[in-house]
């Protein structure tokens, strides 16, 4: 599927460029071209906001934590209980709108809840955080991943199902502690999959 380049989209593909490493940009590329096909086959009235949702999804990533927290303060954001891997979430979505006046809200609330999900979540926001998913190296090398692709085609939820389960196993064997939003997604989305839709 290919995405009409805008003014805007060229805009904030050169930006996101800038900001990350090529490796970064490349995911960023493949989670809007899935999240682009997403939004077409769930019916998200925009999918040009979707592609951009993935382009910038990632934008403050490789940015340490003390970029993340002058952010926040200035923002009178409250990070304390927020997990350290989920900061460039929320510090993409304030970039967005210092730097660019951007105030598309369903793109900005997709960005801030990619990394944790929560318990409502509206059509782009699945859509993003299943795309994340979808274009990590991680779900690239599993021989699972044309199933994966298809089953989250096939229902939304599946992908999210896939994407909060593998978060926990993770967390899991690390022996690190699991945000309760990652536990309400997939609490949320188990139980709402479609018969016959195996993780594997
Ligand atoms: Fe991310
Ligand atoms: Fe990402």
């Amino acid at each position: 599927m290919k995405i009409e380049l805008t003014d805007e989209i060229k805009k904030f593909t050169e930006f996101a460029k800038e900001e990350i490493t090529i490796s970064r940009f490349e995911h960023s590329q493949r989670v809007a071209d899935i999240a682009l096909e997403l939004s077409i086959i769930h019916g998200y009235k925009s999918p040009s906001d979707a592609y951009l949702a993935g382009i910038l999804h990632d934008i403050t990533k490789q940015k340490n934590n003390s970029f993340h927290i002058e952010i926040f303060k200035n923002h009178k954001f409250e990070y304390i209980d927020l997990p350290t891997q989920a900061y460039h979430a929320f510090s993409a979505s304030f970039v967005l709108q210092d730097r660019f006046n951007f105030n598309k809200i369903e793109v900005l609330n997709s960005i801030q809840s990619h990394t944790l999900g929560s318990d409502e979540m509206s059509l782009l926001e699945k859509i993003l955080y299943v795309s994340d998913f979808l274009g990590s190296e991680y779900a690239l090398r599993a021989e699972e991943y044309s199933l994966w692709l298809e089953n989250s085609k096939k229902d939304i939820y599946f992908g999210m199902y896939l994407k909060s389960s593998k978060t926990i196993q993770d967390l899991t064997e690390k022996k690190l502690p699991i945000h309760t939003n990652t536990i309400t997604v997939y609490n949320n989305t188990v139980k709402r999959l479609i018969p016959n839709h195996s993780i594997s």
